[in-house]
């Protein structure tokens, strides 16, 4: 950051040490502006936001950064602090190697190509979901009414796109409820990162939760949904439930709309 505020730097550093470089990645993501930071300690990852709608985000992402903090089942960056500023808020995290899946599979020109990385998608949302609900995670049956309150709440303050039709069409058809697991809560291609052709890790995890694994199957396969191989590979590595279309349509059509 150009004009990384004196402050802010003071209080990074106070974190991570003296910094030798601060450098904008060159993906970016759409709530938050990324910078590598280097410093004698090692190298971290600055995420910034600047909107009352994506700080909450940040801090909702912080939170459960720091609460996994000391786990080493679910493959998330290690964080290091969270600082918040007048007119923005800061989450420092390691920096983790590996580029985005959307970006790998872009990368894969052929379909054999592909169908490695998202099998490999498959595998690691399967062990999220399979992963026993303890501390810090708790048992809830809650979720989806909770995001639904969210939803109303974004309506309301003009924070989505999604639309007040729509989201009454969603309060009165509620899937049937599945078991509840541990869940990413945003699990598209874009926020897992890959590493020599095995995804390996979550990131962009301000929704990490226990939830309905219905929604992180969604996402994940929406990027391939109309292609039968590419699903294909997915359901090779994930075996926890196949969605139905409906569901598919409630969460990735529907829920999805308003965040
Ligand atoms: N810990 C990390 N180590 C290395 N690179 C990272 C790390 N976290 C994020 N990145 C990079 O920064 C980009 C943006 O990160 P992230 O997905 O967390 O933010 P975002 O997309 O702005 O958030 P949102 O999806 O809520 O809009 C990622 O695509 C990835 O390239
Ligand atoms: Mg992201």
């Amino acid at each position: 950051m150009n004009h990384l505020d004196k402050l802010l730097k003071m209080q990074l550093e106070s974190l991570i040490g003296s910094i030798s470089t601060i450098d904008r990645l060159e993906e970016q993501g759409g709530t938050s502006i990324v910078h590598q930071v280097i410093t004698k300690s090692g190298t971290y990852l600055l995420k910034s936001s600047f909107k009352e709608k994506y700080r909450e985000w940040l801090q909702a992402e912080a939170i459960v950064l720091e609460k996994l903090v000391s786990q080493s089942i679910i493959p998330v960056p290690h964080y290091y602090g969270f600082l918040e500023e007048q007119n923005s808020s800061h989450l420092i995290m390691s920096f983790e190697q590996g580029i985005t899946l959307t970006t790998a599979l872009a990368q894969a020109k052929t379909d054999t190509a592909k169908l490695p990385l998202i099998k490999s998608l498959g595998q690691l949302l399967h062990k999220l979901h399979s992963t026993e609900i303890k501390e810090p995670f708790h048992h809830s049956d809650e979720w989806l009414s909770e995001r639904l309150q969210k939803a109303e709440y974004y309506v309301r303050n003009g924070w989505t796109e999604g639309s007040n039709e729509l989201l009454t069409l969603l309060v009165k058809n509620k899937p049937l409820k599945v078991k509840q697991t541990i869940i990413h809560g945003d699990c598209t291609t874009d926020n897992v990162l890959v590493v020599n052709g095995t995804v390996t890790k979550f990131i962009d995890v301000a929704g990490m939760t226990v939830g309905d694994p219905r929604y992180d199957e969604a996402l994940a396969i929406r990027s391939f949904v109309h292609d039968k191989k590419l699903k294909n590979a997915f359901y090779e590595g994930y075996k926890h439930y196949k969605i139905t279309l409906d569901e598919f349509r409630y969460f990735d059509e529907g829920l999805y709309e308003f965040f």
